[in-house]
């Protein structure tokens, strides 16, 4: 493929959302030692996308300009560099392209780690593998080995609170903690309270009322377990809410999480906030692959764009209201 061009969408600078993306042609990249040419069938959008082209992560990311924005994406191997031994062309694929700090996957072919690499079978199309990335593992980390949940039904019952249930991170979050011994009390806004029910939350809030933003459950439990999906709830709004012992992961971390992780720490606090980033491993995104062939998880699609759309899955996105996932489809 050297010297072929491909087609891509990128940005040159921050700021600038929806107008600041080009669609440009750009050299065909070359795989090195270790490393995949996979031919892209889709790619999901995560906020933290178009956050670091606001300049959110400025002055660490993005790296260089100009960027090709996102990272988690599925295909099919074209190409294998050296020292690749288990990917071969025509593999199907889901990948991703080095997480937050990582881009690429707006365009026709990208260059993927074969260590970030996972096989697709049949049973998760592009579109969901495309998902698995960012989004389903900050779910599964967060749950797990961040929170501690074990996803066991024999294990001792779990009370978890998960807030902006009905987006990408949270809907994964929810058929995620109830396949543990949980009881899951989630928020969304009102026309989602039946979506989120579906997915397995044995009791929804309405994020709007005082009972929703107050994270108060109307079964009187206490959260063992917090994800935290959302932006603007300091910890004083979750600590009542909590059990002794209960445990706020915070995928969306502000100022006041740093500094109540850190007071917390000084203070030997048994209730915690806790700060996670995630960048996505091929074990995770393994394991949400598998989930999937078997029947349990699902990954919902909010909206799918072609790939000459890219600027209005962009716009999605940003606005904050997708219910599940947004998809680019190549
Ligand atoms: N730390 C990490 O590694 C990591 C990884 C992934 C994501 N994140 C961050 O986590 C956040 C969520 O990501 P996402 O992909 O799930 O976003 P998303 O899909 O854009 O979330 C949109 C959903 O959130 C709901 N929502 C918004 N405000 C809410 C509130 N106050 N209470 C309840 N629901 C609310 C919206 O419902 P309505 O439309 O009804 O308002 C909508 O359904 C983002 O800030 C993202 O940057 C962090």
């Amino acid at each position: 493929m050297a010297g072929k061009l491909m087609h891509a969408v990128w940005y040159t600078c921050f700021g600038g959302g929806v107008a600041g993306l080009k669609h440009v042609e750009i050299p065909i990249p070359s795989p090195g030692h270790d490393e995949i040419l996979m031919k892209i069938e889709a790619a999901s959008i995560n906020p933290i996308d178009w956050k670091i082209q606001d300049g959110f992560l400025r002055p660490l990311l993005p790296k260089k300009f100009p960027l090709v924005p996102l990272s988690d994406v599925a295909g099919e191997v074209v190409e294998v560099g050296p020292g690749v031994t288990n990917f071969k062309t025509g593999d199907k694929i889901v990948a991703t392209l080095g997480g937050l700090s990582g881009g690429g996957g707006l365009a026709d072919y990208a260059v993927a780690k074969e260590s970030l690499t996972v096989s697709r079978p049949p049973e998760v199309p592009a579109a969901d593998g495309a998902c698995l990335g960012i989004a389903a593992c900050a779910a599964l980390h967060s749950l797990t080995v961040t929170g501690g949940l074990k996803l066991e039904k024999t294990e001792p019952r779990t009370n978890v609170l998960i807030t902006a249930a009905s987006g990408g991170v949270g809907h994964y979050a929810v058929q995620l903690a109830k396949l543990g011994n949980t009881h899951v009390t989630a928020t969304c806004g009102a026309r989602n309270i039946d979506f989120v029910k579906n997915l397995g939350a044995d009791e929804v809030l309405d994020y709007k009322t005082p009972e929703g933003a107050a994270l108060k459950s109307p079964s009187g439990q206490k959260y063992d377990l917090v994800v935290n999906c959302t932006t603007g709830i300091p910890f004083k709004t979750f600590e009542p809410n909590l059990s002794a012992t209960g445990k706020v992961i915070d995928i969306t971390p502000g100022g006041g999480t740093f500094f109540n992780y850190a007071l917390q720490k000084l203070t030997f606090s048994k209730k915690q906030v806790i700060p996670l980033l995630m960048n996505p491993t091929a074990q995770e995104i393994g394991f949400l692959v598998k989930l999937t062939k078997e029947g349990k998880l699902k990954t919902v699609i909010d909206s799918r764009y072609p790939f000459s759309q890219a600027e209005a899955a962009w716009a999605k996105s940003i606005e904050g209201h997708a219910t599940g996932k947004v998809v680019v489809e190549m």
